[in-house]
């Protein structure tokens, strides 16, 4: 039994140490500048603020967690692969058939409620599509997207 407990309160002692070392592993919570927002109505810009531009942008408001290991690794990454997929503050330098693309993939994830991924949701209740913040998106994907097959 004390054997038990001592190797119990060992671990507890490794698991304390290796929590805060991985706090020291460095990651890179960046906010590069805007370059090319994408020109959109007020009311469309409200609606991707609220529920996209958290990853689509390089206007990221990180939250507290991201400041902590290992849930900091989780959203670094997943803000990372968001904007390398797209990112609507650099949205003029891509070519007008990129944008058609990137207009119909758009209302394809918002009409399957694919986006915001549903973890997100859980801390950024707020940021979830309603009904008219979908029908805004995919009216928009829609007029937006004949001028950019053009
Ligand atoms: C929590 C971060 C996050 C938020 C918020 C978010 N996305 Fe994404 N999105 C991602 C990631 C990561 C990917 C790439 C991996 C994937 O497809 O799941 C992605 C991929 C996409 C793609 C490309 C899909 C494909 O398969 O090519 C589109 C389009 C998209 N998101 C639209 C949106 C829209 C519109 C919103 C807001 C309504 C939104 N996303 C909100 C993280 C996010």
């Amino acid at each position: 039994m004390k054997n038990l407990r001592s190797i119990a309160k060992r671990s507890l002692v490794v698991l304390a140490v290796a929590a805060a070392a991985i706090q020291f592993v460095p990651v890179q919570r960046t906010n590069p500048p805007v370059d090319g927002e994408i020109p959109v109505p007020a009311d469309v810009r409200a609606v991707l603020q609220q529920s996209c531009y958290d990853c689509h942008s390089n206007q990221t408001v990180w939250p507290w967690y991201s400041r902590v290991a290992p849930f900091s690794w989780l959203v670094v990454d997943d803000v990372r692969e968001a904007r390398e997929e797209m990112n609507f503050s650099t949205w003029t330098r891509l070519t007008p058939k990129e944008q058609a693309h990137y207009l119909r993939e758009i209302r394809g994830e918002v009409e399957d409620g694919a986006m915001p991924p549903r973890l997100y949701l859980l801390p950024h209740p707020g940021s979830r599509l309603t009904a008219a913040d979908r029908a805004t998106l995919v009216a928009w994907t829609k007029s937006a997207g004949i001028e950019g097959e053009r």
